[in-house]
């Protein structure tokens, strides 16, 4: 398949209240992960990734630092970094549409801000490039998938995502990577508020799933979503510390 080269998005906007009072005078993105901002693990995922395009889309508490920060990308090889702010906190999937001018066309891979992965996402993107069209999720199975879109399968396809769900359907978390061809945007602009007043991520996935365009791949390595609790953090801290330490002692 002939495909144009992907664009990167990482969404840093929201207020991050679930980390108060972390988040009361900064921003959760730029909390430390052991020994770097949480926001610089997805910018690496996205560049190790082979991606050159890169947009923050940022928001909430302090904004401005993320460019004091990140400025033009040469903690990460890059020459050029772009940025959008998203105003209020009105959901991932509307921080998301904030990209369109950005995007061109292309086809996106999007990593939330306070998703940290082991490993890489080359196998996703080989898998995705092998699509015409549609959407690809990554899948982590979990001992407790509550706190996170949840996929119910029907003969090994995924039939219908929910959000959080009190009840899980399986065992499996929908992580806060995804890749889009460039009719998300519509997609976005028919999406009604939820519950929680946010454009969700999960009703944008739920919208690929009914035209039968959602595929999946399970990632390899450890997942941790470090903006989800205090937990959440500190699991994501020890769990990267462990990692480096480890590999420290190999070299
Ligand atoms: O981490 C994976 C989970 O992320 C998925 O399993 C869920 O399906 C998905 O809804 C999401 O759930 P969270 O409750 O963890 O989302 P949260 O509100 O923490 O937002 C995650 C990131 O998205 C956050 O670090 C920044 C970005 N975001 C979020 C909101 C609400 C924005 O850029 N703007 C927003 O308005």
């Amino acid at each position: 398949m002939n495909h144009k080269p992907m664009k990167g998005i990482v969404l840093a906007g929201g207020l991050g209240t679930r980390l108060r009072p972390l988040t009361r005078i900064t921003n959760k993105h730029l909390l430390p992960v052991y020994d770097k901002p949480m926001i610089f693990y997805p910018i690496q995922t996205l560049v190790d990734a082979g991606i050159r395009d890169v947009l923050v889309v940022t928001g909430g508490n302090n904004a401005g630092d993320f460019l004091r920060l990140i400025g033009n990308g040469k903690d990460f090889g890059l020459d050029h970094m772009n940025y959008a702010y998203q105003e209020g906190e009105g959901g991932i999937a509307q921080a998301l549409g904030l990209a369109e001018p950005f995007a061109k066309g292309h086809r996106i891979i999007v990593i939330l801000g306070d998703n940290v992965i082991e490993k890489g996402i080359a196998a996703g993107i080989a898998r995705f490039n092998r699509q015409t069209e549609g959407a690809l999720v990554y899948l982590k199975k979990m001992k407790d998938p509550r706190p996170y879109g949840v996929p119910v399968f029907k003969d090994g396809r995924i039939i219908r995502i929910e959000e959080k769900p009190k009840t899980p359907r399986s065992s499996f978390a929908v992580i806060g990577v995804y890749m889009y061809d460039a009719t998300v945007f519509d997609l976005i602009r028919n999406l009604k508020p939820s519950g929680r007043g946010e454009l969700e991520v999960t009703d944008l996935n739920n919208a690929y799933l009914e035209r039968g365009q959602l595929h999946h791949q399970i990632l390899d390595g450890w997942w941790a979503d470090a903006g989800e609790s205090h937990e959440g953090l500190l699991e994501a801290n020890l769990i990267v510390a462990r990692t480096l330490r480890r590999k420290n002692a190999r070299d």
